[in-house]
């Protein structure tokens, strides 16, 4: 794991930080459901994951400022899907694919992990390009989402 930057799982302190980060306006553009989420589905919901073994979701912090969020959802034994949020405040500074990196490498650490895939729309260029980097490879394409894949070799 990088060193300057630490991963935990996500609590429920992080729940106001992560609605802000999934009401942006280029989150909500890439997302596929492009709604505003209130507070108190966002409450609903955040609770519910946090009981989910099934839902995996970390949060990494450089000191003390949060830069992003993850979440791995294990839809069958040992294989994930992911979805990246990095902190609008936090973008582009090409943080995302050391700290994609780092979050498969934490996951590892206690679930088996044989693939992950990611589904991506056709415009978020930002996120085709760290899936690539990361060793995921390009799968099909579904309407306006290209859908990738990694093996995870142990
Ligand atoms: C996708 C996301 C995690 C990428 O993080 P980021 O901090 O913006 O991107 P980085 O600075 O790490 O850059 C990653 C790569 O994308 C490129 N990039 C970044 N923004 C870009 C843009 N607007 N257009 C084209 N390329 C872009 C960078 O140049 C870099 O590529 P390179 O290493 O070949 O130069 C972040 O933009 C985000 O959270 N977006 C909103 C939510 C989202 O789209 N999630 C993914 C859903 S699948």
């Amino acid at each position: 794991m990088s060193a300057d930057i630490t991963i935990r799982r996500a609590d429920l302190t992080d729940m106001s930080d992560t609605l802000e980060w999934r009401n942006d306006q280029l989150t909500r553009q890439m997302f596929r459901d492009d709604s505003e989420v209130f507070p108190d589905d966002n409450e609903k919901w955040f609770r519910y994951a946090m009981k989910d073994d099934r839902r995996n979701i970390f949060i990494s912090q450089f000191g003390d400022d949060k830069i992003c969020m993850v979440r791995f959802d294990e839809f069958e034994l040992s294989r994930f899907d992911v979805s990246i949020n990095m902190n609008p405040s936090w973008r582009g500074k090409r943080l995302s694919k050391r700290v994609l990196a780092d979050y498969i490498e934490f996951l590892r650490t206690f679930k088996t992990v044989e693939l992950i895939t990611a589904e991506v729309k056709n415009i978020n260029i930002a996120s085709k390009k760290i899936f690539i980097a990361s060793g995921f490879v390009f799968v099909r394409e579904d309407d306006e989402y290209c859908v990738y894949e990694k093996v995870v070799v142990s």
